[in-house]
């Protein structure tokens, strides 16, 4: 049987246009989603969007439309955006989809029935934009503590579900699971700030507005956010919907994606809900950190958003993958600055990979009429290039396992300084001057088109296009996970194809100006 593996991202509010921090998110998740099917995995990547809430409501009633048809263009263009930057996931999942909708009212009723929603009145501090309500203590100033904006005070019937009743098998859960919440950090955070001060139970309903999905045995009230949001997990798999159902192959799901605010949410309410439902709990919640400018959070609000569309425009959208993927160490904040972002893709993609291939096959073409050579005899010089590219699969494939995305790359990138390096050792252009040399240069090479043949297989999770044009231009056949191990995947006698550079250096004084006037 082939193995599975399920990934998700949270779902995205409806609610405006994305910024680079949500692109952050979605980009990571394809990484690994793309990692694990080129390992062989039978891999489903979830992602989507969370459409209801007053916020949204409120924007649709602003711009004078319908509530569907405000999501509904908010929601094509998300997927657009996916697309533009190559994000390929399995499913999408939609809040308003009918599927999920009969999904989280069945939820609901379920809940109900087992006496774990009950009816109650709700009074507490309201914060609009966050759709949040914060207890007395939990208010900052007297202001929101995400947003840091006015809270109103409310007053409402409610359904409330019981999250203290299992607040202690939760606790021994996470204590039981020590990877069920990565990083660590972020665990003892939830255990020591919200589990063990101790759990109130959670209002899960409003009447206060209609966009929503209503409960179904009390149309007055509308299934308020978290049942909602948490449920696409697995409404996207067919659970108590009409959809095909793909829970026993695919539930528990391998990985939920969160950033660090909703942490708390993915490792508290969405574990109650499933011990209430009898459903195992995902095997890891990892909380990564926010892509930060100027060491705040990206926020459209707060008029600090880098507009991923619009930096499209001006690099390669691998360069910017590569940049998120490399520069932000997974688990903490990173920064994203143009600067910062033009000399890393000059100094790596330019300098060390684009040269790497531009060397290499012009090489090719210059001494073998652009044939790749056969591998000849072997010398000490080509054993540390060989071994360190032959190994270079299982240290990517354990620093993937453990998260470590920026390690995998700089691993790969290591290689490709290597294989650099060995270029300036043996000396091509020296053997090229001398026919007695032929074998050899044929053999030094064979060696760097099966180094880059290795590297841009292993890039193909983190530069999809990258990776594509150098299989074009070095036009090789193999290009699965098993075929990197021997280093002997190359074909000679297969012509290659020069193309365009890969990365053009970026005058980086040039670029920051017409970013400014963008
Ligand atoms: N709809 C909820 C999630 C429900 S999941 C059942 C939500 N949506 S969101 O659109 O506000 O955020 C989606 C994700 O984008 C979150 O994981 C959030 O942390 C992430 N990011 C938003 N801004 C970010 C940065 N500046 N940096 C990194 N990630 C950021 O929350």
């Amino acid at each position: 049987m082939k193995n599975t593996y399920y990934i998700t991202t949270p779902i995205y509010y409806a609610s405006g246009n994305l910024h680079i921090g949500h692109t952050y998110t979605t980009i990571i998740s394809d990484c690994l989603a793309r990692f694990k099917r080129l390992q062989g995995y039978d891999t489903i990547f979830l992602t989507g969007t969370d459409e209801h809430g007053l916020k949204i409501q409120q924007n649709a009633e602003k711009a004078s439309k319908d509530p569907k048809d405000y999501v509904d263009e908010i929601v094509d263009k998300i997927k657009e955006l996916w697309d533009l930057f190559n994000i390929k996931y399995d499913k999408f999942v939609r809040t308003t989809d009918p599927y999920h909708i009969k999904t989280v009212q069945n939820i609901f009723e379920t809940l109900y029935k087992n006496g774990d929603i009950y009816k109650g009145t709700y009074e507490g501090h309201y914060c609009v934009p966050c759709e949040s309500f914060f207890t007395e203590s939990q208010l900052e100033n007297g202001k929101c503590p995400d947003c840091k904006r006015d809270v109103t005070l409310q007053k409402e019937e409610a359904y409330f579900f019981k999250i203290s009743k299992y607040a202690d098998k939760l606790l021994k859960y996470i204590e039981d699971n020590p990877h069920f919440i990565q990083p660590e950090s972020r665990k003892n955070e939830m255990i020591n700030n919200f589990i063990k001060p101790g759990l109130q139970d959670l209002c899960v309903s409003r009447t206060s507005f209609k966009w929503g999905i209503p409960v179904n045995f009390d149309s007055d009230h509308v299934i308020y956010v978290w049942i909602d949001a948490l449920s696409n997990y697995i409404s996207a798999l067919g659970y108590k919907n009409d959809e095909e159902n793909l829970m026993e192959s695919f539930w528990p799901a391998d990985l939920h994606i969160v950033g660090k605010e909703i942490v708390r949410f993915h490792v508290i309410y969405w574990p109650i809900m499933l011990f209430a439902l009898n459903l195992p709990l995902p095997k890891q919640v990892f909380g990564h950190g926010w892509l930060l400018i100027d060491g705040n959070k990206m926020s459209k609000s707060q008029g600090s958003v880098i507009d991923p569309i619009i930096l499209s425009k001006h690099f390669p959208i691998d360069a910017i993958r590569y940049f998120l993927l490399r520069e932000v160490t997974f688990g903490n904040d990173g920064i994203f600055n143009n600067e910062l972002f033009i000399l890393k893709t000059n100094a790596d993609l330019s300098n060390l990979l684009g040269n790497l291939v531009s060397r290499t096959i012009s090489m090719v073409e210059k001494y073998f009429g652009g044939v790749i050579p056969s591998q000849k005899e072997i010398l000490d010089v080509d054993l540390n290039l060989i071994n360190n590219v032959k190994n270079l699969k299982n240290i990517v494939t354990k620093n993937m396992d453990e998260l470590k995305i920026s390690n995998a790359l700089s691993e790969i990138f290591n290689v490709i300084s290597l294989s650099n390096k060995y270029i300036d050792e043996t000396e091509p252009w020296v053997l090229g001057k001398d026919e007695s040399k032929k074998d050899r240069l044929g053999t030094v090479l064979y060696n760097l088109c099966e180094s880059i043949r290795v590297v841009s297989i292993l890039l193909s999770p983190f530069m999809p296009d990258t990776s594509l044009k150098i299989k074009q231009k070095l036009n090789y056949k193999l290009d699965n996970f098993d075929s990197i191990e021997n280093f002997d995947g190359t074909e000679s006698g297969v012509s290659i194809n020069k193309g365009e550079n890969l990365f053009p250096r970026i005058d980086v004084e040039k670029k920051l100006e017409e970013l400014k006037n963008s």
